[in-house]
């Protein structure tokens, strides 16, 4: 049987988005300030929802989450859509990078991404968590000298 894959946490970020912000800005922006900050995927998880606002806050959040965790901005409107938030078939949240955030988690050798989300009517709150298995094999093998 092969050994358990190890792997080492290597970042972590949390962030807290205001709901009623998200909904007055998408409000104001309408589709095009809701496409420049959400994937195609991310729109049609968020309009299928009773409370899209929510469910925005909660990706805005987890977005910046994980520019947090990777010890990075986002500085540019585009970076926004470099971390998806998808959804397995059981609702449970999955971050996906592209562009810039995901040269910079493969520079830090992250090989997985953990995801958290919760919501109210007021408040959306994220917290990622980074991973590397290529540091915990080498942590591992550190160990075992
Ligand atoms: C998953 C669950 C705990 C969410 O709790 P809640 O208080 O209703 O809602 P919260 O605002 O705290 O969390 C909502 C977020 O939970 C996340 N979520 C949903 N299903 C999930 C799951 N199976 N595992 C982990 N996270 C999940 C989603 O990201 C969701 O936000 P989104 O719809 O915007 O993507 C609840 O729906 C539940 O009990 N489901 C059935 C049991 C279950 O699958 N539990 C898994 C964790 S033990």
């Amino acid at each position: 049987m092969p050994p358990p894959e190890a792997s080492v946490i290597v970042g972590v970020g949390a962030d807290v988005f205001d709901v009623r912000r998200m909904a007055r800005e998408l409000d104001e922006g309408g589709a095009s300030l809701r496409e420049s900050l959400f994937t195609p995927g991310e729109i049609a998880d968020c309009e299928g929802t009773h409370a899209p606002a929510q469910h925005y806050a909660a990706r805005a959040a987890a977005k910046e989450a994980a520019a947090k965790a990777l010890g990075v901005g986002l500085s540019s409107v585009a970076a926004w859509r470099d971390a998806e938030v998808g959804r397995d078939p059981h609702g449970r949240p999955a971050l996906r990078l592209h562009g810039g955030l995901e040269l910079t988690a493969a520079r830090l050798g992250v090989t997985a991404f953990s995801l958290s989300l919760s919501h109210t009517a007021e408040l959306a709150i994220a917290v990622v968590v980074l991973e590397s298995a290529a540091h915990g094999t080498a942590a591992v093998a550190a160990g075992a000298r």
